[in-house]
């Protein structure tokens, strides 16, 4: 099924998704750096973060893994020139790759990227930091439940959280897959279940150029 999957995504992108140079030198510096490209989120899916950005005029985006800050400049260019994005990126040599990409779109949006543990860079920010109106979770999966909650403590009634790789090709309903990051998957869906502080959550399964995988949708009350 995966090449038919492909082959659909290179449909819809052609018809969909204008090439953009930035976001293609983003792929091939990432590749030519020998980084594996199956981290970022696929062209269409990029569409669709950039306009949920869009659909709530965001200024103010979280992401938290940035890898090679592909979708970190899909989630840029949703928004207005005083935009703000911070990135965290946890692994040194990512991080590098992500601001090397970051300089070279040159976009007027501030994209502050910050090295280390998601968890320890959101626990140092000041108390009255200003919350966000979006917030992209794709960094270590088996965090995503510690990653939720401090995420709803920087947002406010109406912040959309996206969480990236819920499904990973069904392995979050195989018992015996008992990894920390299939783990840390199913803690995530305990922790959104009934959770007071949102309105409404729902994750949806998908099939693409990047396999089988999902997202979840937060909206936060
Ligand atoms: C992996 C991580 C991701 O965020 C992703 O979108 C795909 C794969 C991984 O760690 O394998
Ligand atoms: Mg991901």
């Amino acid at each position: 099924m995966q090449k038919m999957w492909t082959e659909i995504d290179a449909y819809i992108d052609s018809h969909l998704i204008p090439e953009d140079p930035i976001l293609l030198q983003t792929l091939k510096n990432t590749e030519d750096n020998g980084f594996p490209d199956h981290l970022a989120v696929a062209p269409n899916q990029g569409m669709l973060l950039q306009m949920l950005i869009q659909m709530n005029q965001c200024k103010r985006v979280l992401e938290l893994g940035t890898f090679a800050a592909y979708s970190t400049i899909w989630l840029a260019r949703a928004l207005p020139e005083d935009g703000y994005i911070l990135t965290i990126e946890g692994r040194d040599t990512h991080a590098a790759l992500a601001q090397e990409n970051i300089n070279h779109a040159k976009l007027p949006q501030t994209i502050e990227l910050q090295v280390g543990r998601a968890a320890d860079v959101l626990k140092a920010l000041p108390q009255d930091f200003e919350a966000f109106d979006f917030i992209f979770i794709d960094a270590d999966k088996q965090s995503y439940s510690e990653y939720l909650e401090l995420s709803l403590n920087l947002s406010h009634s109406g912040t959309i959280i996206v969480l990236d790789n819920v499904v990973r090709a069904g392995e979050i309903i195989n018992s015996k897959n008992q990894k920390p990051s299939i783990e840390g998957i199913r803690d995530m869906f305990v922790a959104l279940k009934n959770h007071p502080k949102i309105l409404s959550c729902t994750a949806l399964q998908t099939v693409g150029s990047k396999g089988h995988d999902g997202f979840a949708l937060v909206l936060v009350k």
